[in-house]
């Protein structure tokens, strides 16, 4: 068993923060935990969160409350949580380079253990911080100091520029090359990256796809890519974006 060291704590509308005391000291930005949302079997099936910060054995996650399993886990009392990970296959971490970071929703939250573990690398970081309005907006102060250059924007303007990422994107890519992107977000979100970037510069991706077991067995996660069906829970969830075959993802 794991510990959940506090009553999650609202950040913003709908997300919650939770620190969870792992037995494991080792964390991969982009990897992510399978939660057991509650002590029967509803549901069954644990709920996968990415790692949003890491320091020793004891991780961060945010949660946005979409239905019962993440809700279940928003209402946790500190004490015993049931975790399986760290699972999956993370991002590549860049040295002495100059990436961009794109994050879009609560798809936001693996991107900030990825630019930390950067800095510490001498890479220099640009964050796209995208959501649809200020209230969805969590742990800002946190992006906008470790970032070299921070842009938030919001769908109905409400902070920030008004628009989607891929406005700020253009505009970036046009005075600048970077010599990696990484993104999280809503699969077309996801999809129009790769369509606007140079086909030299590496594209990351990390899916939030459905997961069914998070380790590999029930095929549940499988997407579609050039080298043929991959599932996302072993395989992924971060891919080479210009692998993933975009028009058959379940979007
Ligand atoms: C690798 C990975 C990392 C993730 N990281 C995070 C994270 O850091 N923070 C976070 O809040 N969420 C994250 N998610 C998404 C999270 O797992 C789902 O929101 C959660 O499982 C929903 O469970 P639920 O019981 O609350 O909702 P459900 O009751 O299962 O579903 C409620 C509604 O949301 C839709 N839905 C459920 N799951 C998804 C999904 N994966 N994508 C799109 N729509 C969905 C359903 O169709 C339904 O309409 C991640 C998912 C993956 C695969
Ligand atoms: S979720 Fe079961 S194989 Fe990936």
């Amino acid at each position: 068993m794991s510990l959940l060291l506090n009553q999650p704590e609202l950040l913003s509308k709908d997300h919650y923060l939770l620190k969870i005391e792992m037995k494991e000291t080792d964390f991969y930005p982009g990897q992510f935990i399978n939660i057991k949302a509650s002590h029967n079997t509803d549901p069954l099936l644990r709920r996968p969160i990415s790692i949003f910060d890491a320091e020793g054995n004891t991780i961060s996650i945010v949660v946005r409350v979409i239905g019962k399993g993440t809700e279940l886990i928003s209402c946790m009392k500190p004490g015993d949580i049931d975790v399986i990970g760290p699972l999956g296959k993370g991002f590549t971490i860049e040295k002495n380079k100059n990436v961009l970071l794109i994050g879009g929703g609560v798809g936001n939250a693996p991107l900030y253990y990825l630019m930390k573990i950067l800095k510490t690398e001498g890479t220099k970081v640009t964050y796209i911080y995208s959501v649809k309005n200020k209230y969805f907006i969590f742990e800002k102060n946190k992006y906008q100091t470790l970032a070299d250059d921070f842009i938030i924007t919001t769908d109905d303007g409400s902070e920030g520029i008004k628009g989607i990422a891929i406005d700020v994107l253009k505009d970036k890519i046009s005075s600048k090359n970077y010599d990696r992107i990484y993104c999280c977000g809503p699969d077309p979100m996801m999809e129009k990256v790769v369509q606007l970037t140079d086909i030299n510069t590496p594209v990351e991706v990390s899916v939030e796809n459905y997961f069914g077991c998070g380790i590999g067995i029930c095929v549940g996660c499988t997407i579609d890519t050039v080298e043929g069906y991959k599932r996302a829970c072993i395989d992924g969830p971060v891919f080479d974006a210009r692998t993933i075959l975009w028009d058959k993802m379940p979007m």
